[in-house]
């Protein structure tokens, strides 16, 4: 009880001190779209600065998604094992802010153990013996969170950038086939849950089509996918517009809703000019490529707001086909992009920095966009 009414203080205080007169991003975008954020561990404990995180959440965000506590090796860790603490605080934090979960994915070559993959002699499972641990997984935790987890992004990155299906172990195993009885078992489990195929670098052409592709095959499968999610890892220049456009336009004509579901953008140079979100596409450190470690000089910054804002104003002209824009993370300093291409930079990608402050010239704008 204390404890509640300190952290209620605590919240009360934050709100004065970070702006409690500005309205949220989320009731300017309402009607819009939602406004989304990606969470993790430190957030949903709220320890300490964190504690700043929830007031920041709750101010702004309606839609909240597991950064990492959903993902196979963090829910599911051996056969027999789940661990469902982290995203039971995860839900029970959303709901206790009004906020929608997007669960954040139930089939991904990644963050996957190996045993996953193998019997008990560690020999590589079969198709079907494969699918069968993919359907128990997915009814394991769709049980749990039905009528709680509103979304899933069903299946992740399934698809390399040339439109070819990626050679992942479940595809070694079972072709495509994993994909549509994912999405068979999800809807089988939660009818009233939105289904999702979510994957990166969606404006390359080759790769829209595969994805397009694909779901119009589960479609007419008789599966139930309502959307494709773009997850929105950009540069200062690249992407350009008109070829995320391209892909919001052929996305929706196909009669799926799109979805901007992890949305960054870097400002820091890396080795091959490489946006996207390959995680296993890392390099050595190299200062050169670490340019702002004492902050962001004003025209990058300017940069960076320009940018958001073409963004959000593309994004808001097509607020009949896109239902979601949701941020990889809070605040700069918990960005994954401070790891990726290489450990160890100093990344600004979000609309709020280190200090959990709101980078106000971004937020205004975005406020802006919306009451157009
Ligand atoms: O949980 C372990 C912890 O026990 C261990 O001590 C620590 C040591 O490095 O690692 C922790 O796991 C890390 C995990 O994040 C949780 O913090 C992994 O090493 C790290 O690789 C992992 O990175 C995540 C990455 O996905 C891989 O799952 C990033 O935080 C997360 O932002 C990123 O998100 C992905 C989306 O899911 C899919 N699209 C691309 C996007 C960016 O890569």
């Amino acid at each position: 009880m204390k404890n509640l009414k300190l952290s209620s203080l605590i919240i009360l205080l934050t709100l004065f001190t970070y702006g409690v007169k500005a309205q949220g991003l989320k009731d300017s975008y309402e009607g819009i779209f939602d406004i989304g954020a990606a969470i993790d561990q430190r957030q949903v404990n709220g320890f300490g600065k964190d504690q700043i995180a929830h007031s920041i959440l709750a101010k702004h965000f309606n839609s909240v998604t597991p950064e990492n506590l959903m993902k196979w090796g963090s829910i599911h860790p051996s056969p027999n094992t789940y661990n469902f603490e982290p995203m039971d605080k995860l839900v029970d934090l959303a709901e206790s802010m009004g906020a929608r979960v997007v669960g954040h994915t139930l089939v991904w070559h990644n963050q996957t153990p190996n045993w996953v993959y193998e019997n008990e002699q560690g020999e590589r499972l079969d198709g079907l013996a494969l699918i069968k641990r993919m359907e128990d997984h997915i009814t394991a935790i769709m049980s749990r969170y039905k009528g709680r987890v509103f979304a899933y992004d069903v299946v992740n990155e399934a698809i390399f950038d040339n439109g070819e299906y990626r050679t992942s172990k479940w595809y070694e195993a079972t072709g495509t086939e994993f994909i549509k009885r994912a999405f068979a078992k999800a809807e089988e489990i939660d009818p009233d849950a939105e289904l999702y195929y979510n994957d990166y670098n969606m404006w390359k052409p080759a790769k829209r089509e595969t994805a397009i592709a694909l779901a119009k095959e589960i479609r007419e499968a008789g599966i139930r996918i309502d959307g494709i999610g773009l997850q929105g890892h950009y540069g200062l220049e690249s992407p350009s517009l008109e070829e995320i456009e391209a892909s919001i336009l052929r996305i929706a004509e196909e009669g799926f809703k799109v979805m901007f579901t992890e949305v960054d953008i870097d400002v820091l140079p890396n080795p091959v000019n490489r946006h996207g979100a390959d995680i296993d596409a890392t390099f050595e450190f190299e200062e050169q490529y670490n340019l702002y470690t004492d902050g962001l000089p004003a025209e990058i910054q300017e940069k960076l707001v320009k940018r958001y804002a073409e963004l959000f104003e593309l994004f808001k002209k097509h607020e009949d086909k896109i239902t979601r824009i949701t941020f990889w993370g809070i605040h700069d300093g918990g960005s994954w992009l401070n790891n990726w291409p290489m450990r160890g930079r100093t990344a600004y990608p979000l609309i709020f920095d280190r200090n959990y402050q709101e980078k106000q010239d971004i937020i205004q704008v975005l406020h802006e966009i919306a009451a157009k």
